[in-house]
């Protein structure tokens, strides 16, 4: 039983009972339909609709979407309940969110706890709200916040919500909901109140439309559905209710029909399916109460930063009392940041500085450490060093991790006597601020090592992904493979400008030389150093970007690198295509010139082929992990859904035949990943085995 009806003396009760998030799926659809009839046979002379466990209706069950819609619909259940002819109270709790809310708006009055969030975040899955609520909301609290919270997605909170007149009135957090509910409605029965319809308030003093239009557009950077949903809100200024809704509906329905609105779905279950491993199911994590930092520079701090966040007790180790100062001071300014920006409040933060941190010199200040994670510079024979000194000192059973982007886990884990205690746990900077976790599991790695990765990952706050091990693991392999296929670009006649425009135009927020320049020119540099011995004669690496680093230009940190900086605004370097064309010309490769459309293909193309070999070997589980990865740690735009959905989207044939047609130039770079050659051989798609992968 999806609702649950009750009669309480003059009162019907219809009590939601859908776990985990009461999700208006067409099971609660139907009991509700059902609960209001009954109710107005029983003769109740109102109703309350309130939700049980956790929440309200936190929306439309979202794996209906892209299904045949089935009746009753939401606006058609909405209107219903509107039509009531006894007042209808909504008691609101946890998150009232899209068609939840919506059905809150259709009811007559509302109720909230004070700790509930309300709010119509349908934008950010690719649609905008269908059932009323770009019509109702602005009715309720006025155009201006209306685009706001609908153009935006942001919950507001129950404070907030009352104050704009969305909530009539607000109980205290952890109120009975029941017993609050039924109290407002015998108190509105006493006081005579009568239904009031939301669509019976006349539509609020229009704003300027065409300027909110362009900064919606202006914030949404391609994304289709807040333009879209602003149109919708603007028909409520000139329209009657019901055309409205009837232009809602229709624009709601283009929304649906659009590839940004799977690839945004698909990124809502990816991101919940990442952390699912069927091989963790039943196995305990280790504790993860007292953490171990070694390296207190910016990862290090980031890293001591995210765990205290996280209320863990941490330990930073550093070589010499002023590193450890200078870590201490790095943390503070981190932590100073989070209560500033309302994360923690002071007291905490002063617990958290005071009382949760400390720092050292010597390892064995880590004795007690549950987990130790290392973030000293990138070299194999420092972290065997390092982890010599870490496995002298650590308690048994401690989860020995580091923080290597690229280096080879196994190595480092066979340098010690407890291999299966050692994992990668590579987070990316700042790691207090990004969510993305790569969880690197080794060929001895224990499960409960690997499970208690990704419990101190959730603890973080992090979105977790299993990796395997090879250089790079998911995120940084794929980046170097459509980094490679930009360099060749360049080398063949592109300019690193146009690359950064086409991504840029394609939603990456920054493109992918200005990435370079932000993360700092001189990591490139090593890592080209790094694998220069090993580096086979058909490898084109461009050397023109070496000399800007000779000369100390190592992107933003010093001011100039593919751009200059002046003051947060980027010029392009004059320098940078003089040197491009000098190694053109030393290298005798004649330029020719590329399309937006050429550039965007190849680098695609390249991200798509590395990341099915990731899939295809198994460094990465399932496609969407992949599509996570990206998502979360590297900028890709999420209305695409990750490398992995775009690539289904478009079609995987062609890509092939894209890929295939340009091995015919390079051979060596463009070699079709073998998984790819499958699936298109079977007529299957990437997501097919994200589904086989659940079942
Ligand atoms: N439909 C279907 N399943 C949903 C869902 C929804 N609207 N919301 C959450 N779930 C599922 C999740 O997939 C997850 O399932 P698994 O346990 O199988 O992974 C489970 O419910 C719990 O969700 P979370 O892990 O996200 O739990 P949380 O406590 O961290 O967050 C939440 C709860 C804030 C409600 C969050 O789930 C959320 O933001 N949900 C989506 C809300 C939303 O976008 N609503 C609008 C829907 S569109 C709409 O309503 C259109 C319209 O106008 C008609």
């Amino acid at each position: 039983m999806t609702v649950r009806y009750e009669k309480a003396g003059d009162v019907a009760l219809l009590a939601a009972d859908n776990p985990p998030v009461n999700a208006l799926g067409l099971d609660m659809r139907y009991g509700l339909q059902d609960g209001m009839a009954r109710a107005l046979e029983d003769g109740a002379r109102a109703v309350v609709i309130y939700g049980h466990g956790r929440t309200w209706f936190a929306g439309a069950d979202i794996r209906e979407f892209g299904k045949p819609p089935k009746d009753p619909m939401l606006p058609d259940l909405c209107n219903t309940i509107e039509a009531s002819p006894v007042p209808v109270i909504a008691a609101l709790h946890g998150t009232a969110l899209g068609g939840g809310l919506e059905v809150a708006m259709a009811c007559h009055y509302r109720i909230c706890l004070g700790d509930a969030k309300l709010g119509l975040p349908e934008v950010g899955l690719g649609i905008l709200p269908g059932a009323g609520g770009t019509q109702r909301l602005p009715r309720l609290v006025g155009f201006a916040k209306a685009i706001e919270m609908i153009t935006t997605g942001k919950p507001i909170g129950a404070q907030d919500a009352h104050d704009t007149g969305l909530v009539d009135t607000l109980a205290a957090p952890g109120s009975d909901l029941r017993a609050a509910g039924l109290a407002y409605a015998e108190m509105l029965l006493a006081s005579g109140a009568p239904p009031r319809p939301t669509r019976a308030i006349p539509a609020p003093e229009a704003v300027d439309f065409d300027y909110a239009q362009r900064q919606v557009a202006k914030k949404a950077r391609g994304q289709l559905s807040p333009v879209t949903a602003l149109a919708a809100v603007a028909a409520a200024a000139t329209l009657s209710f019901d055309d409205g809704l009837a232009e809602e509906r229709r624009l709601f329905n283009t929304l649906m029909e659009t590839d940004q609105r799977k690839g945004l779905i698909h990124a809502f279950f990816a991101e919940r399916q990442v952390s699912k491993l069927p091989e963790l199911a039943g196995v305990a994590p280790r504790e993860t109460d007292h953490i171990g930092v070694i390296g207190g520079g910016t990862m290090g701090a980031g890293i001591a930063t995210a765990a205290l966040l996280a209320r863990r007790h941490v330990t930073v180790i550093e070589r010499d009392s002023a590193a450890a100062e200078a870590g201490r001071k790095r943390i503070g300014t981190n932590l100073a940041g989070a209560l500033r920006r309302g994360k923690i409040d002071q007291q905490t933060h002063d617990a958290l500085r005071d009382d949760h941190l400390s720092t050292a010199t010597d390892y064995v200040a880590l004795a007690h450490s549950d987990v130790i994670i290392e973030a000293v510079f990138e070299d194999m024979a420092v972290k065997k060093q390092v982890f010599a000194q870490i496995e002298a000192v650590a308690k048994p059973g401690a989860v020995l991790a580091t923080n290597t982007s690229y280096l080879d886990i196994d190595e480092i884990a066979a340098s010690t006597s407890r291999a299966a205690d050692v994992l990668g746990l590579h987070l990316f900077s700042p790691a207090h601020v990004m969510r993305l976790l790569e969880v690197v599991v080794g060929d001895a790695t224990a499960p409960e090592v690997t499970a208690t990765g990704f419990a101190l990952g959730k603890a973080l706050g992090k979105v977790s992904v299993r990796a395997g091990v090879c250089d790079g693991f998911i995120g940084n392999r794929i980046l170097s493979a459509y980094r490679t296929a930009a360099d060749h670009m360049i080398l063949d006649g592109a300019s690193p400008y146009q690359i950064d425009r086409v991504m840029e135009d394609f939603g990456f927020a920054m493109g992918p030389f200005a990435v370079a320049d932000l993360a700092g020119l001189d990591i490139g540099w090593a890592n080209r150093k790094r694998l220069a011995p090993t580096r086979q004669p058909h490898e084109r690496v461009p050397a023109y970007v070496d000399r800007l680093c000779e000369e100390g230009h190592f992107g933003q940190k010093t001011g100039r690198g593919y751009y200059v900086y002046d003051d947060r605004n980027r010029s392009e370097n004059p320098d940078v295509i003089p040197l491009i064309e000098a190694e053109r010309a030393e290298r005798g490769t004649p330029a020719r010139d590329f399309t937006d459309a050429q550039i965007l293909r190849r680098y695609m193309a390249a991200m798509v082929n590395e990341a099915a070999k990731v899939v295809g070997e198994g460094i990465a589980r399932r496609p969407l992990d992949v599509d996570v990865v990206l998502l979360m740690g590297y900028g890709f735009p999420r209305y695409h859904g990750g490398p992995l959905k775009w690539a289904d989207l478009q079609g995987l044939p062609d890509l092939l035949r894209d890929i295939e047609t340009f091995a015919e130039e390079d051979p060596h770079f463009w070699q079709p990943a073998p998984l790819l050659n499958k699936l298109v051989a079977k007529g299957a798609s990437f997501d097919d085995l994200n589904k086989d992968a659940q079942t």
